[in-house]
């Protein structure tokens, strides 16, 4: 693969707005959120923005209009505009593997023209989409049959990364609106403790496998397909009870074809939909089988809504490249080394679990698109769990310990399960932790309180932690899609400012390669000659000592 012309921008730390931020970070580093809020009682009506039914109130962050000026600059500068009309219109911004980057095509409306290489993708998208809604229709209609002739009540999708985090996400977050007469499970892990618990109390005869693996090479997906396989087999016996059972979602027809999955039940995706932005292809098809075609529509039209809105907002009310300026801020210029993403909305509970591939995997990088060393910090860690849950382990950290943690607080107005004073409770806690983030309490404050002065250091907050809350009226598949696709154009926003490439993942191949190379030595009978450093080779050792003391057992 021949280099492909990369035009050199300016190096990040040399243009105007980024040294500007430097020294306006200087004079603003210790101004107080209090301060703030006293100065300007309209503060929290002039922070904020509203897109796509998602209020984003920014104005608990440590921002003052200077700032926010001097990033959008930075965003003007860096040519965010441009990039994105780069990314939208199908241009090869995925420089390092030469792809586009289209996973807004796969919410396109059926009359919109993409033209990739020459070729209009929308027709492709919709004739897919077409496929899925009518193979979940068959499926809930009971007309699809398993192979002894009963309907298939259990569906289990087998993948793993963006294969698994996205529909398994949004399998959780929307299974308000799900088949509760079906059963879904996910299984990723080639820790045989996934599969073996996922379908423990599953009939075969029932069960319905959605391989999903855009390569269909991946090591954990296949040899999970393998066991399912046998899992099949094993009580059906027939090797036609395979076509009834499986479906494959990938883009490899050999592969697929090779595992025994007939070319007419596997759903294709293209190479310009990246895994970890693949959840609403056909990636996604568990996810619609569990919550419908028209649901599935609804959950595209949200983030198709949120596509529009970054792709023509002004940059001043555009609520992805706010939020991905304000985590350029932190991580740049506060040196904030983690994201915390804090759903207050249990349905959101694998959230931040999915927003860890999508940040993570897209903007921990350490070279700019032309290979040069970065020299300042990329992608931050983000971590999260749903509220009000983190509050009774982590929030204290966040509250008094020495480092700065932005916060992404998500919450709804309306409960999808109405429950007494509930929804209430949970709201309060969110809002009072924003305030309490933001404001603290001051030493003053906890000793008019009648606290003794040793202990006044104890009980006092600093305040002055960044926050932002995102508020939507009601968790539904479109509100789903919006903040899905706020995410991703927020992680695009900071990779253009970092100057990175955000859509590919040399990062996970090393330790592919090297547990290639480690299975056989784990496996083989004879002694292996290991070649390792001298702790790896030790622990293959003590694995196989052990391992092979299992394996004696297990035969006598
Ligand atoms: O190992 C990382 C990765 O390539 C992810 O980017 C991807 O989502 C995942 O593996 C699964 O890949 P596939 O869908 O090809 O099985």
């Amino acid at each position: 693969m021949s280099k492909p012309p990369v035009t050199r921008p300016p190096p990040l730390v040399q243009r105007p707005a980024w040294k500007a931020l430097q020294a306006h970070h200087q004079k603003v580093r210790e101004v107080h959120l209090r301060q703030l809020f006293a100065d300007d009682p309209l503060r929290g009506e002039r922070f904020a923005a509203e897109a796509c039914g998602l209020y984003l109130d920014y104005s608990k962050n440590r921002i003052t209009d200077e700032t926010l000026q001097l990033l959008l600059q930075l965003a003007g500068e860096c040519e965010l505009r441009e990039h994105a009309e780069a990314m939208f219109t199908g241009r090869k911004i995925n420089v390092t593997e030469q792809r586009a980057v289209l996973h807004t095509a796969l919410r396109a409306p059926r009359e919109e023209r993409i033209v990739l290489d020459g070729i209009d993708i929308v027709p492709q998208v919709h004739a897919v989409l077409d496929k899925m809604a009518e193979f979940t229709r068959q499926i809930h209609a009971g007309e699809w049959l398993g192979f002894t002739g009963l309907p298939i009540r259990n569906v289990v999708n087998i993948g793993i990364g963006g294969s698994d985090l996205g529909p398994v996400m949004a399998y959780e977050a929307l299974r308000h609106y799900s088949h509760r007469d079906m059963t879904f499970r996910f299984v990723s892990n080639i820790d045989g403790t996934d599969f073996a618990e996922a379908t423990r109390d599953l009939k075969p005869e029932e069960t319905l496998f959605v391989v999903c693996s855009k390569t269909f090479k991946t090591l954990e997906t296949l040899t999970n397909a393998q066991a399912a396989r046998e899992w099949i087999l094993r009580k059906l016996v027939d090797e036609r009870a395979i076509a009834r059972h499986f479906v494959a979602v990938s883009t490899n027809v050999e592969g697929v074809a090779k595992f025994g999955i007939d070319a007419r039940h596997m759903f294709g995706l293209w190479d310009w939909a990246g895994g970890r932005y693949s959840m609403d292809s056909a990636i996604g098809l568990t996810t619609m089988l569990a919550i419908g075609a028209e649901n599935f529509q609804a959950m595209l039209a949200g983030m198709r809504a949120m596509d529009q809105h970054f792709r023509s907002a002004p940059f001043g009310r555009n609520l992805p490249v706010l939020m991905g300026l304000l985590a350029v801020w932190y991580n740049n210029f506060f040196d904030a080394q983690t994201v915390a993403v804090l759903p207050y909305e249990q349905y959101l509970k694998r959230f931040p679990a999915y927003l860890q591939q999508l940040t993570m995997e897209s903007n921990g990088k350490h070279v700019t698109l032309d290979g040069a060393r970065v020299d300042y910090q990329t992608g931050p860690i983000y971590w999260g769990e749903p509220g009000t849950n983190g509050q009774h382990s982590f929030y204290q950290l966040i509250h008094q310990g020495t480092r700065l943690i932005p916060c992404d607080f998500i919450g709804f107005c309306q409960p999808l399960n109405p429950l007494a004073r509930h929804h209430d409770l949970l709201t309060a806690n969110l809002f009072a932790q924003t305030e309490a983030l933001a404001f603290g309490k001051t030493q003053e404050e906890v000793r008019a309180e009648g606290t003794p002065d040793w202990l006044v250091p104890h009980r006092m907050f600093e305040g002055n932690r960044p926050t932002n809350t995102v508020l939507a009226e009601r968790l539904t598949p479109e509100t789903l899609g919006c903040l899905v696709a706020l995410y991703e154009h927020s992680v695009f926003t900071q990779g253009v400012i970092w100057q990175i490439d955000s859509f590919d993942q040399w990062g996970v191949e090393l330790g592919k390669a090297l547990a290639e190379r480690t299975i056989p030595e784990l496996e083989s009978p004879q002694e292996p000659q290991l070649e390792h450093d001298s702790s790896t080779n030790t622990l293959i050792r003590r694995y196989r000592q052990f391992r092979k003391l299992q394996k004696t057992g297990d035969s006598s």
